[in-house]
Order: structure tokens, then C-alpha cells, then sequence
């Protein structure tokens, strides 16, 4: 089973409008023809129209850092699916870790954010990841196992989600797992979630945390790997496209 991979950029509370256009246009003239790998960015909510603008007609797809979980409604200051769909998008990140720290993100909330983009007809980006302390106490595959069954809804299939490991102590750190650990934990988040999905050969992992050129090619070459979802790197086009020219 082949899967194409995805190389996600996560510009999180970064950049102005100049700049994320900037970016977005380097991606496009960057983007090898015939390229292995899909690019996706998610610029911060306010890019989203401006960056659409200079992505339109390029294979270089849009996301999206969070939604709501509701359609619509009295939720001052959120973001609905549908809205971020209406913008042209076709990705968005849920549960990311800085998520579930700063807003008290659940499984529950998480799951509930997932089922909304799913029903908006756009792919959530579901995000699952152990602490330090938890890799530590030996209980990280226990705490990805649980994230996934907890985070993936109902209506979820293996080839409508995608699901990001991102152990949290590896985010802009610098630091990564080994490689043989990345391994045993995308092999273990297979067989999670297709027990949960009823299948996941075609299911897309992604590994993030500290992904930068230096480190690519060992991490996407594994098996399990299906691409990688990147926070720093992603900010220079020249970083984001030497990862994306990794995936083999
Ligand atoms: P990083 O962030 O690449 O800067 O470690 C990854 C992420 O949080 O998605």
C-alpha cells in the first residue's frame, strides 16, 4: 500500500499579511512538478482569505489551525468549518498540543472539533502526542492509544482523517525521538486506529516536532510515516520545500 504523503506546514501565531503571501507565493514557484509529496499550509485564521488568493491554482492546498465544533452560532470570536471551507480550504488542525494545553482542548472537545470538519466536508488533522513524563514513565503508547480513541469520531474513515504524533516535548525544541521510536509508535497508531476505523492502509500518519531538512529524509523514509506536519521549518520556504523534496 502506497500513500502519498502530506508535508504540513503549521505557521501557528505567525506572520502579517505580506509576509504569509510571500511565503505562500515562494511555495508555489518552489513546488517541484511531479513533486511525491502534497504540500499543505495553515496560515493563522486571519491569512486564511489572502493566502487562498495567492494559492489558487497552485497544487500548494490550505488549512487551518482550529474550528469550533458548532455549525453556527452565539461563539464570539470562533471559526465554524463551513467558514473555513468557504475561504477554500481542505485541511484543518484539531487537538493540536498547544490546544489541549492553553484551552483545555479534551479527547471529547477534540473529537467533537473532528466530527465538525468532517461534516463540513473538509479533513481534519487530528493531533495526538505523550509529555516528557509520560515517555518517561513508559506510557507513551498508552497515552497515543488513548488519544486516538478518544479524539477520532464516529463518522471518521481511513481515508477522511489524517492523524499527526507529535510527543510534545519534540515541539520547537529541537529535540526528536529516535527513529526507531517514531517507528514503533506510527506501527502502534496503525493498529490503534484501525481497530477503530475498521482499517488503516490508507490511513495518513504524520510525525511532527522539530522536523527540519537535517532530520527528513531518516524520518519520512519509515514505513509508518506518511509525511510531516511542521511548526519552525515551515516559516522559510526553503526549509518547507527541502522537507517536502524528503519524502521519498
Ligand atoms: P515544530 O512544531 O516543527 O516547530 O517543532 C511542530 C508543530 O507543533 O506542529
Amino acid at each position: 500500500m502506497t500513500r502519498r504523503a502530506l508535508i504540513a506546514g503549521n505557521w501557528k501565531m505567525n506572520m502579517l499579511r505580506a509576509g504569509g503571501e510571500a511565503l505562500a507565493a515562494a511555495l508555489t514557484s518552489g513546488i517541484k512538478p511531479g513533486a511525491s509529496a502534497d504540500l499543505l499550509v495553515c496560515p493563522p485564521a486571519t491569512l486564511l482569505a489572502p493566502v487562498s488568493a495567492v494559492l489558487a491554482d497552485s497544487s500548494v492546498a490550505l488549512g487551518a489551525q482550529d474550528c469550533h465544533m458548532n455549525e453556527a452560532g452565539a461563539h464570539t470570536g470562533d471559526i465554524s468549518a463551513a467558514m473555513i471551507k468557504d475561504l477554500g480550504a481542505a485541511y484543518v488542525i484539531v487537538g493540536h498540543s498547544e490546544r489541549r494545553a492553553d484551552h483545555a482542548e479534551s479527547d471529547v472537545i477534540v473529537r467533537a472539533k473532528a466530527a465538525a470538519v468532517l461534516a463540513a466536508g473538509l479533513t481534519p488533522i487530528i493531533c495526538v502526542g505523550e509529555t516528557e513524563a509520560e515517555r518517561d514513565a513508559g506510557e507513551a503508547e498508552t497515552i497515543v492509544g488513548k488519544q486516538i480513541r478518544g479524539s477520532v469520531p464516529e463518522a471518521a474513515a481511513e481515508d477522511t482523517i489524517v492523524i499527526a504524533y507529535e510527543p510534545v516535548w519534540a515541539i520547537g525544541t529541537g529535540r526528536t525521538p529516535t527513529v526507531d521510536d517514531i517507528a514503533a509508535m506510527h506501527a502502534h497508531m496503525r493498529q490503534v486506529a484501525g481497530n477503530v476505523l475498521g482499517g488503516a492502509d490508507k490511513l495518513r500518519l504524520l510525525y511532527g516536532g522539530s522536523v527540519k531538512p537535517g532530520n527528513a529524509v531518516e524520518i519520512l523514509a519509515l514505513e509508518d510515516v506518511d509525511g510531516a506536519l511542521v511548526g519552525g521549518a515551515s516559516l522559510k520556504a526553503e526549509d518547507f520545500l527541502a522537507i517536502a523534496a524528503a519524502a521519498p
